[in-house]
């Protein structure tokens, strides 16, 4: 009795000290704008990715681009959105998300057959990967989701020992991208459904050879590996959209705990929780005194403000979250969720324009090819989700 009446306590002492989430991330306007944006699609479809850098409004992209799944999957999002705070008497509770959902999703269905995204395909299988938690059979999202896996693996070398990103003019060039990590979760997901191993076991090889070659010992990374098909040998680390090849670029930073730590949820292996403890450590440690995630954390600090990243810390809040929900170390979850909450609290509310067509601003697409300060699309599915995860796990309300 005693120990339950300070077990209590404790309970309440700790979600004190939980920070609160903003505002913005159950704002009316997140339906508006998400529903206002499925209605300006053309037809045949294209898919929102960056805004411009002025007045938030979408540029549109054929649905042969690596962040075509995204906005689909934002409607998914939208859809357990409406479960969780469904309204009769607010655009959330009344839209058929999941209608408009599905048919964005259909767009992308010729992609099975001929695509120009690579490993990509591990992106772009997320909606279908929703509709399977809606409706484990149908028989669509489900052909959709092997062939994409099947598509992945078929760029699995076992030389290298990993899934390859981009395709290079000299075949033996084999670049392989942090970001990569998150296109493994197709694997598994297709492993499951067909029982065929061999998906894992590529997945867990990808993996392990990534955790070897591309985490510095501080728990930073590259952006890019380059190994020799042949001999297997990782010749070149370097960037492609960070500041420098020693730096570190924040999104692919975040990219790295997501997809470890989402590797850990699949298998349990030390080895991977070690990994994304260690890169989200770096990265909460690496965040400047105003909490503002810059797209990198190595880019000089003048002009101010260095341009930000939203879009790199959505998706820490998530990877931070995951952390909170499988790292079993003691006093674990309250560390990862008040990260997350912390990251949420600073660098949201200066992102939150009601004129623009995006949710959020302040993203960076590609700094070295001077595309920033935008919306992104991957930035506000983040954001969503994350509001989704909170409300999970009782650690907020719908409004
Ligand atoms: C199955 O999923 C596809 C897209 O993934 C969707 O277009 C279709 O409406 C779904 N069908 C059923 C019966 O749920
Ligand atoms: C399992 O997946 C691998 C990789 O796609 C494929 O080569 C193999 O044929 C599959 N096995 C079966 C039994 O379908
Ligand atoms: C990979 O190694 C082979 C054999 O040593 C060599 O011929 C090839 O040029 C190398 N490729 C690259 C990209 O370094
Ligand atoms: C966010 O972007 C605006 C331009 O849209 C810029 O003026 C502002 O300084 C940026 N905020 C931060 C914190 O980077
Ligand atoms: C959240 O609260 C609801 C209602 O009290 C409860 O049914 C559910 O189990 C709780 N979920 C978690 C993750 O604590």
């Amino acid at each position: 009795m005693k120990l339950q009446i300070i077990a209590l306590k404790i309970s309440i002492l700790v979600s004190h000290v939980l920070a609160a989430a903003p505002a913005q991330l159950f704002s009316p306007l997140v339906a508006q704008k998400v529903h206002n944006t499925f209605k300006l699609l053309p037809n045949p479809l294209q898919f929102p990715h960056t805004t411009d850098s002025t007045k938030g409004a979408w540029g549109l992209v054929d649905p042969n681009w690596w962040t075509s799944g995204f906005f689909p999957g934002t409607g998914y999002l939208m859809n357990t959105r409406k479960a969780l705070c469904g309204d009769p008497t607010n655009e959330l509770g009344t839209t058929d998300w999941l209608a408009l959902s599905r048919s964005a999703s259909n767009a992308l269905l010729s992609l099975t057959d001929k695509n120009g995204i690579g490993h990509d395909v591990g992106f772009i299988s997320f909606p279908f990967i929703e509709e399977l938690t809606i409706n484990p059979n149908n028989q669509t999202a489900i052909n959709a989701v092997n062939r994409f896996a099947g598509l992945l693996a078929a760029r699995f070398n076992s030389v290298v020992g990993c899934t390859r990103s981009w395709d290079t003019s000299d075949p033996t060039d084999f670049q392989v991208i942090i970001d990569n990590m998150m296109n493994l979760e197709v694997l598994f997901v297709s492993a499951a459904l067909t029982r065929n191993k061999t998906l894992e076991n590529i997945a867990i090889r990808h993996a392990d050879t990534t955790q070897a070659n591309h985490i510095r010992s501080d728990g930073s990374s590259w952006h890019v590996v380059e190994y020799n098909s042949t001999t297997g040998v990782a010749f070149k680390k370097r960037t492609a959209q960070g500041y420098s090849d020693s730096s570190t670029w924040t999104r692919g930073q975040a990219w790295g705990v997501y997809g470890f730590a989402n590797m850990y949820r699949h298998t349990q292996k030390a080895s991977y929780l070690d990994t994304a403890r260690k890169m989200a450590t770096y990265f909460i440690n690496n965040t400047p005194s105003d909490g503002v995630i810059p797209w990198d954390f190595n880019a000089p600090l003048t002009p101010t403000p260095r341009p930000a990243d939203t879009s790199a810390a959505m998706l820490a809040v998530n990877a931070f979250l995951m952390l909170a929900q499988y790292d079993p170390a003691a006093g674990a979850k309250d560390k990862w969720t008040n990260a997350a909450l912390q990251l949420l609290g600073n660098n949201v509310p200066f992102a939150w324009k009601t004129s623009w067509q995006s949710l959020l601003s302040n993203g960076t697409s590609n700094k070295p090819s001077n595309n920033f300060n935008t919306g992104l699309v991957y930035g506000d599915y983040y954001f969503v989700l994350a509001g989704n995860e909170l409300l999970k796990r009782n650690l907020t309300t719908c409004s």
